[in-house]
C-alpha cells in the first residue's frame, strides 16, 4: 500500500478512537459504539480510495452505516478500488466499562483479497514471526505449543497464551494449563490479542480460542502486515450460522458457473470444523433434516438458478437415525 494511503488510513481510526474515548465508562455499549461508526464514516468521506466495505457493521438492512457493501471514500477516478474490512471500536464492553484494550481497526487490501467471512465463530490461533511456520490448527493446543515453543528455541513453560476469558474455553484452558504454557485471560478484543503475539515486549506469544469471525480477518490482516503467523476456521453456532457460512461457498459457486462449470463440489469444511472425531452428545445439535438442513435451504436456490449440480456433504437426522450424507 502507498505509504500516504496508510496514514490517512490511521487517521480514519483516530478519528473513531477519539469520538468514542469520550464516552469510555459510561456504560452505554452501543453509545461508545455508535460515537465511533459515525466519526469513521466521516472520515472515511476524505480517504484516497474506491473502498467497498467488506466486513463493517453488518448486513445493509441491519446497520445504516458502514455496512457490508457500502462503497466508501473519496471515490475520485485516480483513486485505488478497495476492499475494507474495518470495526470503528473493537472492544465495545472494554470503552463502555472503561477498561483497557479498546482499539479501533481498518484493513485494506486489493479488491477480492480479504474474506468475507460472515458474521459467526472462527476458531484461531497465531504467532508471532519468531514463529511463523509452526501452527497447525489441525493439530491439539498441546501439540501446537510444543511446535511454537521448539521454533522459537524455548521452553514451553516461558510461552505466554492470551485466552479470551470465556465459557467455551474451560477446556482449551485446562489443555494449555496442563501443557505447562502460562495464560493471559482477557475479557474481550482478540483482534488486540492476536496483534500482540508479533510485538515481544506485550509479553505474549500466542493467541489461542474461539472469537468472531469478521475480527478474525481483521487480526489475520494485521499480523501478516507485521510478519506474523495465524490460521482460523470458521465455527457456525446454530442453523443461521451455518446458512450465513454458505454465502462463502455461493460466492465461489456463481464465479465457477461464470467460467462453465456444471458440477460444484464445495469444500467439506466451509460449513466448520470436522467434528465426527469423538461422539460428543453437542454436536448432534448440528444435524437437520435433509430438506431443512441450512445448507441445502440455502444452496438449492443457487443451483437451481445457476442451472449446476452442487454435491454437499451434510449431518443428516432422520427420527432418531443420524447419517453423514450427501
Ligand atoms: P465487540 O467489540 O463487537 O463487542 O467484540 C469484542 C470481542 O471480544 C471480540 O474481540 C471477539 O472476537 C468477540 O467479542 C468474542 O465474542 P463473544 O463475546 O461472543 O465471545
Amino acid at each position: 500500500m502507498d505509504r500516504n494511503l496508510a496514514m490517512e488510513v490511521v487517521r480514519v481510526t483516530e478519528m473513531a478512537a477519539i469520538a468514542s474515548a469520550r464516552l469510555m465508562g459510561r456504560g452505554s455499549k452501543n453509545e461508545s459504539d455508535q460515537a465511533a461508526v459515525d466519526a469513521m464514516r466521516r472520515a472515511f468521506d476524505a480517504l484516497h480510495v474506491n473502498g467497498t466495505v467488506v466486513i463493517g457493521e453488518g448486513e445493509r438492512d441491519e446497520a445504516p452505516m458502514l455496512y457490508i457493501g457500502e462503497e466508501v471514500g473519496r471515490r475520485h477516478a485516480e483513486d485505488p478500488g478497495v476492499d475494507i474490512a474495518l470495526d470503528p471500536l473493537e472492544g465495545t464492553n472494554l470503552c463502555a466499562y472503561g477498561r483497557p484494550g479498546g482499539i479501533s481497526v481498518v484493513a485494506m487490501a486489493d479488491k477480492g483479497k480479504l474474506l468475507n467471512a460472515p458474521d459467526t465463530y472462527m476458531e484461531k490461533i497465531a504467532v508471532g514471526e519468531r514463529a511463523r511456520g509452526a501452527i497447525d490448527l489441525r493439530r491439539t493446543p498441546t501439540e501446537n505449543l510444543r511446535a511454537i515453543a521448539e521454533r522459537m528455541k524455548v521452553y514451553v513453560a516461558d510461552l505466554t497464551v492470551i485466552i479470551l476469558e470465556r465459557e467455551r474455553h474451560v477446556d482449551l484452558i485446562k489443555e494449555v494449563r496442563s501443557a505447562g504454557a502460562r495464560i493471559r485471560l482477557i475479557e474481550d478484543g482478540d483482534v488486540a490479542g492476536a496483534i500482540a503475539t508479533c510485538f515481544e515486549n506485550t509479553g505474549v506469544d500466542v493467541l489461542m480460542g474461539t472469537g468472531g469471525a469478521p475480527e478474525g480477518v481483521i487480526a489475520a490482516a494485521a499480523v501478516r502486515s507485521v510478519g506474523g503467523d495465524m490460521q482460523g476456521r470458521l465455527v457456525p453456532r446454530n442453523a443461521d450460522e451455518v446458512a450465513r457460512a454458505s454465502n462463502v461457498p455461493a460466492d465461489l459457486i456463481r464465479q465457477a458457473a461464470a467460467k462453465g462449470a456444471q458440477v460444484i463440489l464445495p469444500s467439506e469444511l466451509f460449513q466448520g470444523p470436522y467434528f465426527c472425531v469423538s461422539q460428543e452428545e453437542h454436536w448432534f445439535g448440528h444435524a437437520y433434516e435433509w430438506r431443512e438442513h441450512p445448507c441445502v435451504t440455502q444452496l438449492a436456490p443457487v443451483a437451481k438458478d445457476l442451472g449446476v449440480a452442487i454435491p454437499v456433504s451434510i449431518f443428516e437426522r432422520d427420527g432418531p437415525q443420524y447419517y453423514n450424507s450427501l
